[in-house]
């Protein structure tokens, strides 16, 4: 199989404005352990913004996407030809299925994928994307913001033939982020209480997994009141508008005691310790969203351990792919776990830049491209 020409959204510079160029570019064919995946749906995260706008650095130009899921067309040497034609939902981390973290079921902390992923390469160090410039590198070996990938067999997902790939996209970081973090990483049971700060596509899922597990209240905090709809769709019992209220109070009149699980999904520092100061004493603050790296957040460490208390930090939801998205893909059938509720617009691939500019101004759930 030769290279192809194809139609990428290429990030060129960190910062404001139309960061993202979409344009042709070449594809090499995959390589051994590798599938080509033709792109059927593709979303955007807060994390991609985070990239473009310079919060954290990544090796350019790169490719960005993370949130895809898509059909393979092609299977490079070592993947069986009974691959062709699978519908799949790519997920960030692969693992390299030897290092002690793959053993461990953490996929997501493979030594393989935290190395490629800071360089921006496949497993074998090069990529496969390159224009007349050079090379063009890859985020988190998906690069899913195009028109066809080649990623790592283990990122490709098999799914079942009648997944509706439009909403599926959203497992691969999203909801399984969201969803994850309450199931996975707090364990969070019938009746606890819990507290989400943020509304976004992660935490609209963190609130819909409180929901499925039947926690009790559920009360989101956002400083937009526009999100609270939303919320409340997703399975709010409260929401705290921490535009007009404090949001440390807004939770206590609710739960005067403080709340079991506090989740902070803002991505913001110090909506880490608000969190913090809203559970009470033996609970749990669980950090989902990613600020700025180097970031420190203040906790008061003398409480944290006097009051037994727990501040987890949730990489994925701590997903198993394989595991973990065909149940939920089994929750969403059976209406258990809303997706289709997440999209708030379809757009081109070509209209990356305005959909960024959306999610700044607070006027989405989640935003998917159709390339
Ligand atoms: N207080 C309350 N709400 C806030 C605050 C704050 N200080 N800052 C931001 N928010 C709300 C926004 O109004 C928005 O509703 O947090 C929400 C963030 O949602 P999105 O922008 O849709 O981001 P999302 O994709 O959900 O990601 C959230 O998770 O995976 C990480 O990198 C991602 O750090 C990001 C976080
Ligand atoms: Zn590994
Ligand atoms: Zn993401």
């Amino acid at each position: 199989m030769a290279s192809m020409k194809m139609k990428a959204a290429v990030l060129q510079s960190q910062g404001p404005g139309d960061v993202v160029d979409y344009r042709s570019v070449t594809l090499d064919p995959p390589k051994a352990n590798e599938v080509l995946v033709k792109i059927v749906a593709t979303g955007l995260c807060r994390s991609d913004l985070h990239y473009a706008r310079g919060l954290w650095k990544h090796p350019l130009p790169v490719v960005l996407g993370h949130e895809a899921a898509g059909v393979i067309e092609a299977v490079g040497p070592g993947v069986p030809k009974e691959r062709l034609g699978e519908k799949v939902i790519l997920s960030l981390a692969p693992g390299c299925g030897t290092c002690r973290f793959c053993a461990l079921g953490q996929a997501y902390n493979c030594d393989a994928v935290v190395a490629a992923g800071l360089k921006g390469v496949m497993f074998d160090g090069t990529c496969r994307l390159h224009d007349d410039g050079g090379d063009i590198h890859h985020l988190a070996l998906l690069a899913a913001w195009s028109e066809y990938a080649v990623v790592p067999s283990l990122s490709a997902v098999a799914v079942p033939d009648g997944t509706d790939l439009h909403t599926a996209c959203l497992l691969g970081c999203g909801v399984a982020s969201g969803l994850g973090s309450v199931i996975n990483t707090a364990k969070v049971r019938p009746a606890d209480s819990v507290a989400v700060f943020g509304c976004g596509g992660v935490g609209l899922n963190v609130i819909q997994g409180a929901r499925l597990v039947s926690a009790l209240p559920i009360i989101a905090v956002d400083r937009n009141p526009r999100k609270r709809d939303a919320a409340m769709h997703f399975g709010a019992t409260h929401f705290v508008d921490a535009s007009v209220e404090d949001p440390i109070e807004g939770v206590k009149r609710i739960v005067p005691d403080g709340v079991d699980f506090a989740f902070e999904v803002t991505g913001e520092v110090s909506t880490a310790s608000t969190a913090y100061w809203t559970i009470r004493r033996g609970g749990t603050t669980v950090l989902v969203g990613q600020p700025p790296e180097g970031a420190l957040a203040g906790f008061p460490p003398y409480e944290v351990s006097q009051f037994d208390q727990k501040i987890l930090g949730s990489m994925l939801g701590s997903m198993r792919p394989f595991i973990d998205y065909p149940k939920i893909l089994n929750l969403a059938a059976h209406g258990r776990v809303d997706l289709g509720g997440l999209v708030s617009e379809t757009l081109s691939l070509r209209d990356v830049n305005d959909a960024m500019r959306k999610m700044e101004a607070g006027t989405i759930n989640r935003v998917v491209f159709v390339p």
